[in-house]
């Protein structure tokens, strides 16, 4: 548990561009231990996908690199799985056929037929989609894709489960659904996760640290917070939690006084923007990131 699982060391990437290179990250360096949960949050086009890119194996960085249990990340493996927002679910197979895709690529001549069989339900069962599991996509709702594409990523049984805004497409009930099967499953399976999000009440309450990133062009870790909440972790009693609170005004200070987005970001995105933008609203103790309670934090979480 102690030991380092996943390392970025000295992580440089520059993309060609028409008018010369962009130096996207300058020097990311990050220890994740195996079973940790770590949320990645930074303003719009900072560099968060491409984190994650390099770590899934799908950009190569310019300088520095991956290490993964002391071997070299240098092209996509099935021990790293990914699940992007918009559930890349092939649409003409059921959830079922979708899920077994992935696990015959990976379980192909190890497991015998009956098992796959058993792997696959078992799988669709950790994310409730049992009732649902020989339906086509276009047939269930976009809460449910997600929870297959999270399904078929778990069944590939991966050390490293990625995930970019896995919930940032749903609506704010279906994702607290999403949040809390999420944790019920890293309960039982304690897999290593990174997540992107922009949402700050889901990396507090799912992370057990959050690391921040600067702006971009280089960008790169600004600060890290380790998040020490017992788990489980309930979402009602966390609302009026002291410390909860604290974390989620840190975040939120980090973002919006130490990393104030540049007035004109090309890349920015506004909904992903507001919805920070309303974070900062609810918190009226970000000026002062102090330990105080705020109520509106706190009814929006149970809202939430
Ligand atoms: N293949 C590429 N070629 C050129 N530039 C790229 C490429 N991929 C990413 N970038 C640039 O690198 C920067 C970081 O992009 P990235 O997609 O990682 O941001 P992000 O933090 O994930 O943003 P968002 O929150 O909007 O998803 C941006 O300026 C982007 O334009
Ligand atoms: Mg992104």
């Amino acid at each position: 548990m102690t030991t380092t699982h996943l390392e970025l060391t000295g992580v440089d990437i520059e993309f060609p561009t028409p008018s010369g290179p962009f130096k996207a990250l300058d020097n990311v360096n990050l220890k994740i231990k195996k079973g940790e949960y770590i949320s990645l949050i930074g303003h719009s086009g900072c560099g968060k996908s491409t984190v994650l890119n390099i770590v899934a194996g799908l950009y190569q960085a310019t300088k520095g690199g991956v290490l993964l249990d002391g071997k070299e990340v240098n092209e996509p493996g099935p021990e790293r799985a990914v699940v992007f927002q918009n559930h890349s679910l092939l649409p003409w197979l059921t959830a079922y056929e979708n899920v077994e895709l992935a696990v015959n690529q990976v379980f192909k001549g190890k497991k015998s037929k009956a098992e796959m069989k058993a792997w696959i339900e078992h799988n669709l069962e950790l994310v409730h989609m049992t009732h649902a599991m020989h339906k086509r996509p276009d047939e269930i709702s976009g809460g449910m894709k997600q929870r297959v594409g999270i399904a078929r990523a778990l069944a590939m049984e991966p050390k490293v489960l990625l995930m970019d805004e896995p919930f940032g497409a749903l609506d704010a009930l279906t994702r607290a659904h999403l949040q809390d099967s999420l944790m019920e499953i890293q309960n039982e399976l304690n897999n290593t996760v990174i997540m992107i999000t922009h949402d700050v009440d889901e990396a507090v309450l799912l992370s057990d640290r959050i690391v921040m990133m600067t702006n971009g062009p280089e960008a790169t870790v600004g600060e890290i917070l380790e998040i020490d909440l017992p788990r489980p972790r309930n979402r009602i009693e966390l609302a009026d939690d002291p410390q909860y609170n604290h974390y989620r005004a840190a975040v939120l200070s980090f973002l919006y006084e130490k990393q104030r987005k540049p007035e004109e970001g090309g890349a920015a995105k506004p909904a992903k923007e507001k919805k920070l933008a309303q974070d900062v609203q609810d918190t009226p103790e970000i000026a002062a990131v102090s330990a105080e309670e705020t109520t509106e934090s706190a009814d929006k979480v149970k809202a939430a």
